[in-house]
């Protein structure tokens, strides 16, 4: 690691603030989850680990739903809080710290640093005039119409303005920018995003709006030095990752993961601007997921289709809704939801292949083993088949971490799946079931040894698998006599750990689920 990268205190990753002008939808959920598997990774790793989620709570959308609503603002917002912190619960997301934008250890910082800029003279008043997107809330440029001289869409109600406002000098730092990208080629994953950057970079680019007069938008942070506006939404939200924790020490970021719409320009041109501009350190890492879709559309509260997702979660558990969405994903591509592909999932990864071998072995280890783990994981000169499945194992853990380190979790799954069904055609081959009818004491040594083995295999899967099912690994862990173990060190070898453990009589992991009739149609395409 480079010495930009030597910092104090522990691995520090956030997500995005999700806006709170609307309820959690699958896209939010994803981004939890994939967040709380890196962190997860690093604790098992050893890191010490900082892991911050939060609300942004600012912003013309949410003082326009409240006021339709009749309430408060604040009160809108601690109600859409209340459902995230839910959503929080749901999905076993172990974030240490969540930040909500109206807190005040969030304001007092965004205060704090545009004074900083304002008094070095990096933020100016000046006269705009153009035009105004209430449903994008920027400003837009004749460049932006259509050839038709509509405006697009995506802009809603446009509406020419004249006024007043603060500026930051983005400008300035723009030749800093592409020498900064160029020579950090690992600050945006994946690769390709950064491209898409030094593209977009290769136009001017302005200087950036901070401000809204309070004519317009009340809810929003008062700007320090003139009481008459508020700061505009960006400087506010991305402020966010350092405000949660500049008393803690605990910044630079080692990475922010965000979507794929909000890389360009917020995270990947506002935020090393204005932090190069206030002598901050950049995060080290900018993660870019893509967007999941639901039947070809972009999951949404707009499109009103992301909910069921959710009911699955609810219904299936958080362990096996992780499962789907980190082994569909492709950190960086777009994925769709399928129900039915949920379902197929829990049916067979999950069922047929862990939650089954769970079960043979607790099975057979009553019957013919006095319900303990037989202590023959190592035995001294391996058959073929036992040799094989270590080797196998050998060559599977060191990829899976790999896998895992470049966010390749979705094939890192995929690889423990592999170890998984092979543990399953291990059994069959050796089918203990009828060794354990045979008189041969070499079969009897035979079937310890098998018993021995499928438990040591599973006990390293659940290790390896806990940063994505943390509560299926802890159980697997129970059901075969051993604590859940909290670190990897140690714990991802072939060993001798199960010797004398007692095994549970019987676990289910994964039963078949009842779908309430109603909520059984996710996605467009089922009805039953
Ligand atoms: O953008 N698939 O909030 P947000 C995957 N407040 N990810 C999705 C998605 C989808 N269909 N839809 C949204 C904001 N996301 C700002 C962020 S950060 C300083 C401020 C992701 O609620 C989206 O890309 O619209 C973003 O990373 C996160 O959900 C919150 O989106
Ligand atoms: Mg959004």
């Amino acid at each position: 690691m480079s010495s930009e990268t030597e910092k104090q205190g522990p691995f520090y990753i956030t997500t995005a603030i999700d806006y709170a002008n609307g309820a959690p939808h699958l896209g939010h959920a994803y981004e939890k989850v994939l967040t709380d598997v890196i962190a997860r990774f690093q604790r098992l790793q050893g890191r010490r680990v900082h892991f911050l989620t939060g609300l942004d709570e600012h912003g013309q959308k949410v003082q326009q739903n409240a006021l339709a609503r009749g309430i408060p603002p604040q009160q809108a917002c601690d109600e859409t809080a209340a459902l995230f912190l839910q959503l929080l619960r749901d999905l076993g997301i172990s974030n240490d710290d969540y930040l909500r934008t109206t807190q005040p250890r969030h304001k007092n910082i965004v205060q704090q640093l545009l004074q900083q800029l304002f008094d070095a003279g990096l933020i100016y008043k000046a006269e705009y005039t153009g035009f105004y997107s209430v449903r994008q809330e920027q400003f837009v440029l004749e460049k932006d119409k259509l050839e038709d001289g509509s405006w697009p869409e995506i802009f809603g109600d446009v509406t020419p303005v004249t006024e007043s406002n603060y500026f930051f000098r983005l400008s300035r730092y723009q030749p800093w920018l592409v020498e900064y990208l160029n020579t950090h080629p690992d600050f945006i994953f994946p690769k390709f995003r950064q491209k898409q950057v030094l593209e977009f970079l290769k136009e001017p680019i302005n200087d950036l709006c901070i401000s809204r007069p309070k004519e317009r938008l009340t809810w929003g942070i008062e700007l320090p030095f003139d009481p008459a506006f508020v700061t505009y939404v960006w400087f506010d939200a991305l402020v966010n990752y350092y405000s949660a924790v500049a008393e803690k020490g605990f910044w630079p970021a080692d990475a922010h993961v965000i979507g794929k719409d909000i890389l360009v320009p917020p995270h990947a041109v506002y935020w090393p601007c204005m932090l190069n501009a206030l002598g901050l350190a950049l995060p080290r890492q900018l993660i870019v997921h893509g967007w999941w879709t639901i039947s070809g559309s972009k999951a949404s509260k707009s499109a009103g289709n992301a909910l069921n997702s959710l009911d699955l979660a609810k219904l299936y558990g958080a362990d096996v809704f992780r499962y789907y969405v980190i082994r569909e994903m492709n950190v960086g591509q777009d994925s769709d939801f399928s129900a039915e592909q949920f379902k197929i999932r829990y049916r067979t990864d999950l069922g047929n292949d862990l939650g089954n071998l769970l079960n043979r072995l607790l099975n057979m280890g009553g019957r013919y083993a006095a319900g303990k783990t037989p202590d023959a994981a190592l035995g001294a000169s391996p058959e073929p088949p036992e040799r094989e499945l270590r080797e196998l194992w050998a060559a599977t853990a060191p990829e899976y971490l790999q896998l895992a380190a470049g966010y390749q979790f979705h094939t890192a799954l995929e690889t423990l799946w592999n170890f998984i069904r092979a543990m399953n055609r291990y059994t069959e081959h050796r089918a203990p079931w009828k060794l354990g009818k045979s008189a041969d004491p070499a079969d009897r040594t035979r079937l310890e040894v098998c018993l021995a083995h499928i438990a040591e295999g599973l006990r390293l899967t659940a290790v390896a698998l806990s940063p994505v099912m943390p509560e299926v690994a802890a159980k697997i862990q129970q059901n075969i006599g051993l604590a859940p173990a909290d670190s990897f060190a140690g714990q991802l070898d072939w060993s001798g750990k199960c010797a004398g453990a007692t095994l549970a009589e019987k676990a289910i992991l994964f039963p078949p689920v009842e779908e309430p009739a109603t909520e059984a149609t996710t996605g467009t395409q089922q009805a039953k």
